[in-house]
C-alpha cells in the first residue's frame, strides 16, 4: 500500500519552532519514524513538504494515481487553505489529517479545520505520536476497505 505523507507551510522548521507546541523533533526524524512504523504496516510511503499550498496541490495531483491514501499536516494552511481542501476532496483518496499540537485548545482560528469534512479521521495534540496514530488509522482503514 503506497501512502503520501505531507507537510505544509513551516513545519521543515520542526525542532527549531514553538518546542513547547511542536516538540523538539525534527521533520526528518519523524519521516524516520513514520518509515519504522510503515515497515511494521506494509506501507511503502512518498514524503512531501512544501511552504507553497499550490506545489502541494501539484504533488497531489501528480502522485495521487497510484497512491491509496494521503497523511496530511497541512501547518496553518488547515486553517484556510479552501484550494487544497478542493485538491484533497477531487483526489479521491482516504485522507488522515494530523496536527503536533492540540489545535482545540489554542487561539480561536486554529480550531477551525477547512479540510474536516474530506477527512476520515483527525489526530492532534500527540506531537509525533500524532503522525504514527495517524498512518495506522489510515492502513486500517485502506485494509477494511479492500476487504469489500
Ligand atoms: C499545526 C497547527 C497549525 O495551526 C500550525 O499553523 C502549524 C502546525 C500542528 O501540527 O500542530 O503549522 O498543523
Amino acid at each position: 500500500m503506497k501512502i503520501l505523507v505531507i507537510n505544509g507551510p513551516n513545519l521543515n522548521m520542526l525542532g527549531r519552532r514553538e518546542t513547547e507546541h511542536y516538540g523538539s523533533n525534527t521533520l526528518p526524524s519523524i519521516e524516520r519514524a513514520l518509515i519504522e512504523k510503515g515497515k511494521a504496516l506494509g506501507c511503502e510511503l512518498v514524503f512531501f513538504q512544501s511552504n507553497h499550498e499550490g506545489a502541494l496541490i501539484d504533488f497531489i495531483q501528480e502522485k495521487a494515481d497510484g497512491a491509496d491514501g494521503i497523511l496530511i499536516n497541512p501547518g496553518a494552511l488547515t486553517h484556510y487553505g479552501y484550494s487544497l481542501h478542493d485538491a484533497l476532496l477531487d483526489c479521491g483518496l482516504p485522507v488522515v489529517e494530523v496536527h503536533l499540537s492540540d489545535i482545540n485548545a489554542r487561539e480561536e482560528w486554529r480550531k477551525i479545520s477547512v479540510i474536516s469534512d474530506v477527512v476520515i479521521k483527525q489526530i492532534s495534540g500527540l506531537k509525533t505520536q500524532s503522525y504514527l496514530l495517524g498512518l495506522e488509522a489510515l492502513a486500517e482503514h485502506i485494509r477494511s476497505q479492500e476487504g469489500k
